[in-house]
């Protein structure tokens, strides 16, 4: 049995969140590390993988107006990397928005992030621009999902059709 198999992803609701900030304490430094501990609150959606009955990996999941999903923050415990839990985290998200009819899936990455856009990319993810956004959705809409999304300079877009 490879440890992949080991791995359950379970749903984690407001209530028994606060049990997962140390990975975001071993994930994110400095605004991020504030802003992914205050969405980990607020957010509508936490999965987190389990190994041996301990969380270690975790994803936060929000809808977009309605068609578009959007992949806020995923992150995996330092000793627990590499191993292919963040690809088991969003393949599970990908399930989970094409069951709410989800037709889009966003994420943003820091530019010079490259596990997280190898990530990402490995799951048919690609960069894509405010202006390309803009041509399918329009111009105010966009700035609307950009908001809802809270990217920031120095951040791609990337975005993968769900179907
Ligand atoms: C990004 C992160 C979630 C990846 O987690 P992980 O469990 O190590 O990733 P996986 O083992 O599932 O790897 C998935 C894919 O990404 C690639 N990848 C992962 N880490 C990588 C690295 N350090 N360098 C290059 N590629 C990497 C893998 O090669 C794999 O692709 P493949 O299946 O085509 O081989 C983890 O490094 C992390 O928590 N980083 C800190 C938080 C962060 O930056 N989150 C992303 C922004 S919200």
């Amino acid at each position: 049995m490879t440890e992949q198999d080991d791995i359950t992803i379970v749903d984690f609701p407001a209530g028994k969140r606060k049990g997962l900030e140390w990975i975001l304490e071993e994930s994110f430094e400095g605004w991020y590390l504030m802003h992914s501990k205050r969405t980990l609150r607020d957010v509508e959606v936490v999965r987190a993988a389990i190994l041996s009955g301990k969380p270690v990996g975790l994803v936060m999941l929000k809808t977009l107006e309605g068609s578009a999903g959007y992949v806020y923050y995923i992150a995996v415990a330092k000793a627990q990397r590499k191993k292919g839990i963040a690809k088991l985290l969003l393949e599970d998200s990908l399930r989970i928005f094409k069951a709410s009819k989800v037709v889009e899936v966003f994420a943003s990455v820091e530019e010079n992030n490259k596990p997280s856009e190898a990530l990402f990319a490995s799951e048919g993810f690609t960069r894509t621009s405010f202006g390309e956004v803009s041509k399918k959705h329009g111009k105010l809409h966009t700035i609307n999902m950009y908001n809802a999304m809270g990217v920031v300079p120095g951040e791609v877009l990337l975005r993968k059709a769900s179907a």
